[in-house]
């Protein structure tokens, strides 16, 4: 009884254990599966097409971080991703690469990527970066970068990173763990969401009143 007790905890123990080893990408099982974005049929990623009809341009793509990104916007940053879905061979490949540019002063505000570690360079300029730990202790773990310093976001941590000087822009790269990331902007997704969620749930999540919590959604 307690033999067969202790056998299902260690089966539990193992059945959680590997299911932390599958949270990012599964590990491809061919050489290659370049995604057929246009196949009717779901799987998780995309179904591969006939690798006979691979050819170079599948694992190509041609001027997609040369150039600096307009960041005439509100936060002052902007962000090109070559995931699968821009770069096709990345299907399965658990790896996808970003271009992150910041005006002075531009921040690429507090977010998280469910599904990838990020490993993270600056090519120009300096910025201030960090990531926080995960409750109970929210550690904030920050640095100032400066050009060919790398710094690494874990998997799901919030992290963000700022452009501390007022005259330059910087430029960033970063890899990720995954061939679709994925982004979550903690303000965007808590205070934009759609529909929005009510204000009886941001007052007590926030502590705040019905004023300021109106007043952080007409922000988004
Ligand atoms: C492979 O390429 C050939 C020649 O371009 C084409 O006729 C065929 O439909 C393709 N097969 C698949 C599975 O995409
Ligand atoms: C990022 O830059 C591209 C091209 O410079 C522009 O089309 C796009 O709107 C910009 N995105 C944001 C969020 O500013």
């Amino acid at each position: 009884m307690a033999s067969s007790f202790s056998f299902l905890l260690v089966a539990a123990l193992l059945g959680l254990a590997s299911w932390k080893a599958i949270a990012s990408d599964p590990s491809p099982l061919q050489d290659f599966c370049v995604a057929d974005l246009n196949s009717p049929v779901r799987v998780n990623g995309f179904v591969c097409k006939n690798p006979m009809n691979a050819s170079a341009n599948d694992f190509f793509k041609a001027a997609m971080l040369d150039k600096p990104r307009d960041t005439n916007n509100r936060v002052g940053s902007n962000v090109t991703l070559v995931s699968v879905l821009q770069l096709p061979g990345l299907n399965t490949l658990g790896i996808s690469i970003a271009r992150i540019d910041y005006a002075p002063l531009g921040l690429n505000p507090p977010h998280t990527h469910p599904r990838a570690t990020e490993i993270f360079t600056v090519l120009e300029g300096t910025l201030y970066v960090g990531f926080v730990t995960s409750n109970p202790d929210n550690r904030l773990l920050s640095k100032v970068l400066n050009k060919g310093d790398v710094y690494l976001f874990p998997e799901g941590l919030i992290h963000f990173q700022f452009n501390p000087n007022p005259h330059k822009p910087a430029v960033a790269i970063a890899a990720l763990s995954s061939q679709n990331p994925g982004v979550i902007t903690i303000a965007n997704a808590v205070f934009g969401s759609n529909p929005p969620i009510s204000d009886d749930i941001l007052m007590k999540a926030f502590q705040v009143d019905k004023k300021i919590i109106d007043l952080l959604q007409a922000q988004f």
